[in-house]
C-alpha cells in the first residue's frame, strides 16, 4: 500500500457578525459578567441570525481557507464536517456545503463526536491522504449552539457562541517540513448523559411535550465535565509526545478546545506548560464547539503567532464523551 504523509494546507474561519457580551447577558438570565469572566474566562460570543444556519458559516469559513491556500478548487477531492448542531439531522452539512462550493462527485460527510469534532475529523482525514486515496481533503468545524441552547438557562446560555473553522489536509511533498505528525481519539459512551441533546433523534421524537420542555437544547453537567476534561486531554496529548519522542518543550504552541480559560490553564499546569505557549481567543467567541480550535488557528496564524514548521499540539474534549489530540508540524 502507497503511504504518505499528511499537512495542513492552510486555515480559514468565519464568525457572525452579531455579538453578544456578558452585560447584554445580564439581562437575559440571573447571572453577572463578573461571573461569567472568572468562572469562564469568557466576554463576548457572535451569535448567528435567524436566517443563518451551518452551511452558511461553513462556506465563509471554507471559502477563506480555500482562497489562502495554493489548493485550487476542482482539487478538493472529500469534504468532511463536524458539526453537532447542522442545517438539518439529513442530508449532512457536508453535502449541503459540497454544493454551495459546486464541488461535484466527491465524497462528503459529517462527523458527530461534539467539541472534539474537528480532532476526530482530522484523524479521518489523515487516514485518507496517508494510504494515497485522497490528495486535498476539506475540513471544516462548524456549530451553532445558540439555536439549541435553553436561554433560560443560566448554567449552559452563557457559555456558547457560533462560528466555523476550515483547513485543508493535503498530501505532503517529500521536500515538505510541513505534516501532520500522530493524531489520537478516544471515548467514554459511558458518561454520554452529562452532556446531551435529549429530543429530536429516534429516542425521543419531537412533539409538543419535548418542546414545552425544552429537550432539544443543550443539557449539560458542567462539573461532572471539567474534572473529566483537564484529566483526558492531558492523558491524549501525552500519550502523542511519548509515543513520538518529543517532549512538551519540542512544542511551540498548544491549541485547546476553548470551553473554559480555566480548564485550559489547569491543563497547562498539568502539562507543565507557559501560558505564553498556549492559544486563547475564549473571551471573544465562548464555546465555538467543534469550530474553536480551526478558528484559534486560523487566528494565531493570521496574527503571525505560528509560523510554517512550528511544532502544534491541539487537543479537545466533548460530548461523548469524547476527547483527543493532534501533534503536527504546521
Ligand atoms: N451565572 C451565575 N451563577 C451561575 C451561572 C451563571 N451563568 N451558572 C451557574 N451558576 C451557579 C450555579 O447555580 C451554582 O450555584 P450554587 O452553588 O448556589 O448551586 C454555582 O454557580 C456553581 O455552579 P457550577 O456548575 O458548580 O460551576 P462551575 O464552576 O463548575 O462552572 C461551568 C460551570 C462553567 C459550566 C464549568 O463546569 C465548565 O466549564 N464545565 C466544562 C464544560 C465543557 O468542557 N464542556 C465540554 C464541551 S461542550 C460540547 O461538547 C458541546
Amino acid at each position: 500500500m502507497l503511504s504518505y504523509h499528511a499537512k495542513f494546507s492552510s486555515f480559514g474561519s468565519h464568525a457572525p457578525k452579531k455579538i453578544l457580551n456578558n452585560f447584554d447577558l445580564e439581562k437575559i438570565v440571573d447571572t453577572t459578567d463578573e461571573w461569567i469572566r472568572t468562572r469562564t474566562g469568557m466576554f463576548e460570543r457572535h451569535i448567528a441570525s435567524e436566517s443563518e444556519a451551518a452551511s452558511d458559516l461553513a462556506f465563509q469559513a471554507a471559502t477563506n481557507c480555500i482562497e489562502s491556500s495554493n489548493v485550487k478548487y476542482k482539487d478538493i477531492d472529500q469534504i468532511i464536517v463536524a458539526t453537532i448542531s447542522g442545517d438539518h439531522p439529513f442530508p449532512s452539512t457536508a453535502c449541503i456545503l459540497q454544493k454551495k462550493l459546486g464541488l461535484k462527485n466527491i465524497p462528503a460527510f459529517d462527523v458527530s463526536a461534539g467539541c472534539t469534532g474537528f480532532v476526530y475529523a482530522i484523524d479521518i482525514a489523515r487516514q485518507y491522504v496517508e494510504n494515497g486515496i485522497a490528495q486535498n481533503i476539506l475540513v471544516v468545524g462548524v456549530e451553532i449552539l445558540t439555536k439549541i441552547t435553553n436561554w433560560k438557562d443560566r448554567n449552559t446560555c452563557v457559555l456558547f457562541g457560533d462560528g466555523a473553522g476550515a483547513t485543508i489536509v493535503s498530501r505532503a511533498e517529500a521536500s515538505d517540513i510541513s505534516r501532520i505528525i500522530d493524531t489520537k481519539i478516544d471515548a467514554d459512551g459511558s458518561q454520554g448523559e452529562f452532556l446531551i441533546q435529549q429530543a429530536g433523534g429516534s429516542r425521543m421524537p419531537a412533539s409538543h411535550e419535548s418542546v414545552d420542555k425544552n429537550l432539544h437544547t443543550v443539557f449539560m453537567e458542567g462539573n461532572r465535565i471539567f474534572k473529566n476534561a483537564i484529566k483526558s486531554m492531558f492523558a491524549s496529548s501525552d500519550e502523542l509526545l511519548r509515543r513520538n519522542n518529543l517532549s512538551v518543550s519540542d512544542v511551540d504552541w498548544i491549541i485547546p478546545h476553548q470551553a473554559n480559560l480555566r480548564i485550559i490553564e489547569g491543563l497547562a499546569e498539568k502539562m507543565k506548560v507557559s501560558m505564553s505557549k498556549v492559544i486563547v481567543n475564549i473571551e471573544k467567541y465562548g464555546n465555538t464547539s467543534s469550530a474553536t480550535i480551526p478558528l484559534a488557528a486560523d487566528e494565531a496564524i493570521r496574527n503571525k503567532k505560528i509560523r510554517r514548521g512550528d511544532i502544534i499540539l491541539l487537543t479537545s474534549f466533548g460530548a461523548g464523551l469524547t476527547w483527543g489530540s493532534i501533534l503536527a508540524r504546521y
